[in-house]
């Protein structure tokens, strides 16, 4: 199996509080891989830490290997902002520049980069809204304030906004949990078509969605309150869903839970 990213005996600390010990898990590319498990285990440390998102909390800090394409992020020679720019991120809460226009959003790594090339910024804006499938509902107010969407709207923009860079990995932290069911719906198919041209890693609590959208799906557990979230199941999707190994994936996603 080619392997985009490769987790390698990952132990992530905020402080002196160990949050997650020892996950090791391959993600393919042009793949979907859903995290799930219960509230406190450790989803958005774990995918924060796949982009070097961990470490900007004071005291937060990673050790163990994220290989991607076989090199470690997290070598010493790695700039932690460039591979923010190959492996974006999307949040709960759409957090668009609420007062930049729509277009100025989506151009604002890109500007940040240093491209200034107005025609160029022009088309990447129309692709990555494309893309976003945002592009027909925005197309005739471009000039007019990303806070002026709707919340769906704000998150599919954020999307054209994460793939106007062209990462290879997008991460999406629960990124329908603020959306309504047209708007999210909306975002799972979207999802299937940025899978042709990207690798998605998902966290989500909604066991239908991981269902529906994901290739894989890696169940996190934790064993008590001040316990680190372990790893216990990656597997197939349809694997995990119907005949899961661990006896705590079975019981997590059948609701006899805690
Ligand atoms: N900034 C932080 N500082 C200190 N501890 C943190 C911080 N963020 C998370 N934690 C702790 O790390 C553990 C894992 O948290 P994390 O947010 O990764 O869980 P999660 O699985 O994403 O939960 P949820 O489903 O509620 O979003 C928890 O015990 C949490 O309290
Ligand atoms: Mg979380």
């Amino acid at each position: 199996m080619a392997k985009r990213i490769d987790v390698k005996d990952l132990n992530l600390f905020y402080g002196k509080f160990h949050a997650v010990d020892g996950v090791s898990l391959a993600v393919p590319p042009r793949n979907v891989t859903a995290f799930i498990g219960p509230s406190g285990c450790g989803k958005s440390t774990v995918l924060r830490s796949l982009n070097r998102m961990h470490e900007v909390i004071p005291g937060a800090r990673a050790e163990g290997k994220v290989l991607l394409d076989g090199e470690d992020i997290y070598a010493s020679t790695v700039d932690p902002v460039s591979v923010r720019r190959t492996i974006g991120m999307v949040f709960q809460r759409p957090n668009p520049f609420p007062t930049m226009s729509i277009k100025d959003n989506v151009v604002a790594g890109l500007r940040l980069a240093g491209e200034r090339d107005k025609k160029k910024l022009e088309e990447v804006a129309e692709r990555a809204l494309r893309g976003a499938n945002l592009w027909a509902e925005v197309k005739d107010r471009l000039n007019r304030p990303g806070g002026g969407l709707s919340g769906g709207q704000q998150q599919r923009l954020c999307i054209a906004r994460a793939i106007a860079v062209r990462p290879d990995v997008l991460l999406m932290d629960e990124p329908c949990s603020a959306l309504d069911p047209i708007s999210t719906l909306a975002i799972e198919d979207l999802i299937q078509e940025l899978k042709k041209d990207f690798t998605i890693v998902i966290v989500t609590h909604n066991m239908q969605q991981a269902a529906r959208v994901s290739d894989q799906t890696a169940f996190f557990n934790l064993a008590g309150v001040g316990q680190p979230g372990r790893l216990v199941e990656l597997d197939d999707t349809e694997k995990i869903f119907s005949n899961p190994t661990q006896k705590a994936t079975e019981d997590y996603i059948s609701g006899r839970f805690g």
